[in-house]
């Protein structure tokens, strides 16, 4: 791909001002209500009204009753008061000012102040989105046609019970979504700023580890591809034996999946940890600001436990207050004091202090840039058909409605390496897992 293709012409520096706005009157922000997003988990809804702002709007969530999820706008259209202090109520939610009640779908079915007959109920109708409740989250579709959604995709990782799979919330930024979709786009980072304070092998780990692996970038083959549902980077690294590769495969799904072979504290010599899945979802709160939905799948064979131990506080989903693994100084006064030594907070501090909105057309893009300048490939052209009438990027899915992503992380012969936005092999298949010399899992 050709990195410099077009990028300083007038049309590319809209774009890049277009690329990071999530507001329903944006090109962007357009492109996002085309596509099913994350509020929250199903657990967060019990009996009262549950505030949320999505894509720039608040908005309120409630369950009633009879189980069923409401998302209606935040303010009142009566008199503007604020319904997330209102009274979930038989089949709706009751503003607490003067009892005007709306249903699911932002019918009123009740004003309580006027006269039984007056017509002016039917006159109201507020501000509704459908949602759908699938593998214990609540999911919306904030599009123009939201009478008839397209169906909710399926990530695949929620699907999968052949381990054990955790997912966490809570980890808020205030910067642009696409900085860390960017940062996911940008495999080379990983060479570099997760190396600056590199973690050690345990020893439980290291004799399943091939350690011949060679980390040096210049002599990795890096390679991104466009898939059926958005982007796949594929790393390979010669080992020792020239009939064997160490490849590294991660995904990105339109417009806010990201997923890889989970690196836990920067890269040991056949990176791994544990070569578990692990990736996530953003809940793209506006335009600076989001929330990162995380998972990690653990199956027999992985290695359970991190390089470094985990506090107790996972407010921010991220250990010890923010901070790396190398020795905080006296005379350090940045925001975030010895911050390296831990791939998240590394990713953190980068993402963040890029700017809430970066200067983008400011950068110089490299060689290395092959990941972001695809992203930002399939952005412009789903931006440009959405502005046409057009649908964006469409994403893939099985016949059970599931989208297969996959990453691969492990060895495979020389044979079968395919460089391509298939995968080599399938992880499903339990090959990437770490196994003694008898191919039994290592790890229970
Ligand atoms: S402001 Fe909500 S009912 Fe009056
Ligand atoms: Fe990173």
């Amino acid at each position: 791909m050709d990195i410099s293709e077009n990028t300083r012409s007038a049309a590319h520096q809209d774009f890049l001002r277009e690329f990071p706005l999530t507001g329903p009157g944006t090109k962007a922000g357009k492109v996002l209500r085309h596509y099913w997003h994350p509020v929250c988990l199903s657990k967060d809804l019990v009996d009262i009204p549950y505030p949320v702002r999505m894509l720039g709007e608040d908005l309120v969530a409630f369950r009633t009753p009879d189980g069923k999820v409401g998302l209606v706008g935040a303010v009142c259209p009566h008199r503007c008061a604020a319904l997330e202090y209102g009274q979930i109520e038989g089949r709706g939610l009751k503003c607490s000012y003067h009892g005007w009640t709306y249903d699911a779908r932002g019918r009123c079915t009740d004003m309580p102040l006027e006269p039984e007959n007056s017509p002016l109920k039917n006159e109201v109708r507020h501000i509704w989105y459908p949602t759908i409740e699938w593998a214990g989250l609540v999911w919306c579709y904030m599009g123009e046609d939201k009478e008839s959604p397209p169906p909710l995709p399926k990530i695949d990782i929620l699907t999968r019970d052949d381990g054990e799979l955790i997912v966490d919330r809570g980890d808020f930024r205030n910067y642009s979504y696409q900085n860390f979709m960017e940062n996911f786009a940008d495999l080379g980072h990983v060479y570099v700023l997760h190396l600056i304070a590199p973690g050690e092998v345990p020893e439980d780990v290291k004799p399943h580890c091939d350690m011949t692996v060679d980390t040096e970038w210049r002599r990795a083959e890096h390679r991104v591809f466009e898939t059926h549902f958005g982007m796949k980077s594929v790393v390979v690294h010669n080992t020792a034996d020239p009939k064997r590769k160490f490849a590294n495969t991660w995904s990105l799904v339109m417009p806010y999946y990201f997923r890889f072979g989970g690196i836990t504290a920067g890269l040991p010599p056949d990176f791994t940890v544990d070569r578990r899945e692990s990736g996530g979802m953003l809940r793209i709160i506006d335009d600076t600001h989001f929330e990162i939905f995380r998972y990690t799948l653990i199956r027999p064979g992985n290695f359970r436990s991190t390089f470094f131990p985990r506090g107790n506080d996972t407010s921010r989903g991220l250990a010890e207050g923010v901070r790396g693994t190398v020795e905080k100084k006296p005379y350090d006064y940045r925001r975030y004091p010895a911050w390296e030594g831990r791939p998240p907070v590394e990713d953190l501090v980068i993402q963040e202090t890029q700017g809430a909105i970066p200067p983008r057309h400011l950068e110089t893009l490299g060689t290395s840039d092959i990941g972001v300048a695809l992203l930002r490939k399939i952005w412009r052209r789903s931006i440009d058909n959405v502005a046409q009438g057009k649908p964006p990027k469409q994403i893939e899915t099985d016949e059970n409605g599931v989208i297969r992503i996959d990453t691969f992380k492990g060895l495979v012969s020389t044979g079968e390496l395919k460089l391509g936005p298939a995968n080599m092999p399938d992880s499903r298949e339990g090959r990437g897992l770490i196994r003694d010399a008898q191919g039994k899992p290592v790890f229970k």
